[in-house]
């Protein structure tokens, strides 16, 4: 979502007049746009904010903006704690930049960050902006912004304002536009796209109208919270051949005390059952997924149910986190006892085990052939092509000169845990 922002904050720029430089640090005006959801990711915001303090003491007539995530969070402590920082913008101000930036008197050093109540409910989907896209051949594209789950671990709701969903036609518009400048796949996103709801058409209604009303080749759609994962969405995903076969399902914790304690509204028994459903309607699905470990009061025997759902389900690959406590969330109420050293240890194990499964999961796909969406050259291995297939994996390939931007059937003759490796079967028409 972050990407998206700055994606739709450089398009709104350029269109203002503004250019981009390669680098921050030759820029009249440097934007810093950041991410709260765990401790390191501001710790390496407030790390890089210091660098461009420093640019800025000997540069004073630049113009320093930090928006985001962290911007909302900190608010007007980050100006008493940054004198170089000249505005603070939330996630849903940044779009006013462009105003901002031409009402700027140097002496005024200015936050803003709604509250969540006073979030943004109606105009936020009123920009019509065209993002500025260093991948041509695959977008991402707002359904919804802000969160209501309130997981006790996660500061999102609290930073991302409540859930509001995006306008059916405005979304099915931009990826229309998106199609028709050469994009050949999108990736619908939202906190939780499964609780999409807009003029009575539901997530699994909005695949459908995207899928056949635009000239879009892929549609891909993130993230999805196994509590409303409904099945009349396996059946679109199973029915819609543009609607690629992965689903990013973030399990969090395999142990039902702690999937309570998260406030998570599942439990384990209930997220088998819905992977199993999946796997049933779409036999090739890739399940993707997000694990939380050293949760307050994880156990040994926590963590092993965790490594136990991990061996059943199988996930195809897993962003695997330790726990960080943030501030204000309902977790930060309980102490945080697992000991760092015990996260850490925890974290490896659960790492180990997925990079196994990874690995096995990719072997069996040798000797298949996959539809891959080629996107660049691959930067490794010079004089091969990359992409990606439906199912998210990356793949790096020989094949024709000219398949930047298309979508051609791939044999894979080799697998490691994270890439496959193939050539181009033959040549398939662009759109
Ligand atoms: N600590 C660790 N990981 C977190 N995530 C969200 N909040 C925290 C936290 N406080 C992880 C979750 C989520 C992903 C985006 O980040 O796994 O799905
Ligand atoms: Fe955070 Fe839970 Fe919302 Fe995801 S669903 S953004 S983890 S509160």
């Amino acid at each position: 979502m972050n990407v998206y922002d700055s994606e739709r904050l450089q398009g709104l720029l350029v269109s203002a007049g503004h250019k981009m430089t390669a680098k921050a640090e030759d820029a009249d005006i440097i934007v810093l746009n950041t991410c709260s959801v765990r401790g390191k990711a501001e710790s390496r915001a407030l790390g890089r904010l210091s660098e461009l303090q420093r640019h800025k003491q000997n540069n004073p007539e630049v113009m320093l903006v930090v928006v985001g995530c962290m911007a909302q969070r900190m608010g007007e402590d980050l100006l008493k704690e940054k004198p170089h920082l000249d505005l603070v913008l939330g996630p849903d101000q940044i779009f006013r930049l462009p105003e901002y930036l031409q009402n700027h008197s140097d002496s005024a050093r200015v936050a803003v960050c709604a509250s969540r109540d006073g979030f943004d409910r109606q105009t936020i989907w009123e920009h019509d902006i065209l993002p500025e896209r260093k991948t041509p051949f695959t977008s991402f594209v707002a359904v919804s912004r802000g969160c209501d789950n309130f997981c006790s671990y996660c500061v999102v709701p609290y930073v991302r304002g409540p859930e509001r969903h995006r306008p059916a036609d405005q979304i099915r518009r931009e990826v229309e536009l998106l199609a028709q400048t050469g994009c050949r796949g999108v990736t619908l996103i939202g906190q939780n796209v499964n609780s999409y709801q807009f003029g009575g058409q539901d997530f699994a209604d909005l695949l459908q109208m995207i899928s056949q009303q635009t000239e879009i080749d892929r549609i891909r759609f993130m993230t999805s919270h196994p509590k409303d994962l409904s099945d009349k969405l396996i059946d679109k995903m199973a029915g819609l051949p543009k609607v690629c076969e992965h689903i990013h399902l973030p399990l969090q914790s395999g142990s039902d005390n702690v999937l309570k304690k998260m406030n998570r509204g599942y439990t384990s028994g209930d997220y088998l059952r819905l992977t199993d459903r999946i796997k049933a309607r779409i036999p090739e699905a890739s399940i993707t997924t997000d694990i939380i470990v050293g949760f307050p009061t994880e156990t040994e025997e926590d963590f092993e149910k965790t490594l136990d759902m991990v061996r059943e389900v199988e996930f195809d690959s897993a962003f695997m986190f330790r726990y960080s406590v943030r501030e204000g969330t309902k977790a930060a109420l309980l102490e945080d006892d697992v000991p760092e050293e015990e996260k850490l240890k925890r974290l490896h194990v659960l790492i180990d085990l997925q990079k196994d499964i990874s690995l096995k999961k990719n072997q069996r796909l040798v000797g298949k052939t996959f539809e891959v969406l080629v996107d660049d050259r691959s930067r490794r291995n010079p004089g091969k092509w990359k992409g990606k297939t439906e199912g998210n994996k990356t793949v790096v390939l020989e094949g024709d000169d000219d398949i930047l931007g298309e979508i051609v059937p791939v044999t894979i003759n080799e697998a490691d845990g994270f890439t496959l490796f193939g050539k181009q079967r033959e040549k398939v028409c662009a759109r």
